[in-house]
């Protein structure tokens, strides 16, 4: 979190012009109009304004103090700052958005964490979360540590935490803001009816 709390304004211009279309058009489409997501672990708020503008009810919270401040200010919502690990489920959201920030919570926690997420969906809710690809954990030249997930890993985590249907589990193809090549992997996981 320290690194969020430290770089929030330079993290935020660096990720704020990403263009996520492909991604909320897959999501989207699984949502009723004008239905209640969480985006969680929003950083600057980009995706919580997107979904704001399109007609959609949003919540947002990110574990980091100053990340939740500027993703406030951006899309005038009141964003808590709420770890993974401490979110209370409650059975309100159409769907979840978790773009790169499950990424950040280790293996032997996220069961719990993605428990929860299938709790606070509604019955066939949507849940979207992305990890880096990897077999292996990895920690960047900032000293962030990244849990990585092949598909095949995501998949298996999604049906033990409760996802009865996994979709769209998909590598991705990205560019970091440094120009280095990133594989993703991105899921649509749906909550029991
Ligand atoms: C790689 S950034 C992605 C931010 C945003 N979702 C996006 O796509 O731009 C990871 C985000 O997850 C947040 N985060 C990291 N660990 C967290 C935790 N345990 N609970 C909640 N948020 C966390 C960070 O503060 C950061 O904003």
């Amino acid at each position: 979190m320290q690194y969020y709390n430290e770089n929030a304004v330079e993290y935020a211009e660096k990720t704020l012009p990403i263009s996520m279309t492909e991604q909320y058009e897959k999501f989207l489409r699984t949502l009723p109009q004008n239905g209640f997501i969480l985006d969680a672990g929003c950083g600057s708020g980009r995706d919580a304004l997107y979904f704001l503008k399109n007609g959609y009810k949003v919540d947002a919270f990110d574990g980091s103090d100053e990340m939740a401040r500027l993703a406030g200010q951006l899309t005038g919502l009141n964003v808590k700052c709420l770890r993974f690990q401490e979110y209370t489920p409650r059975p309100i959201y159409d769907g979840i958005w978790a773009n790169a920030s499950l990424l950040h919570v280790p293996h032997e926690e996220l069961h719990d964490v993605l428990a929860a997420f299938r709790k606070s969906l509604k019955p066939c809710g949507t849940l979207y979360c992305s990890f880096k690809y990897g077999k292996e954990d990895s920690v960047d030249a900032h000293g962030r540590c990244f849990t990585n997930k092949t598909c095949e890993a995501l998949d298996k985590d999604l049906a033990a935490a409760g996802f009865t249907a996994r979709r769209s589990i998909a590598l991705q193809k990205s560019t970091t803001p440094e120009g280095a090549p990133q594989d993703w992997v991105g899921a649509l996981a749906i909550a029991p009816d």
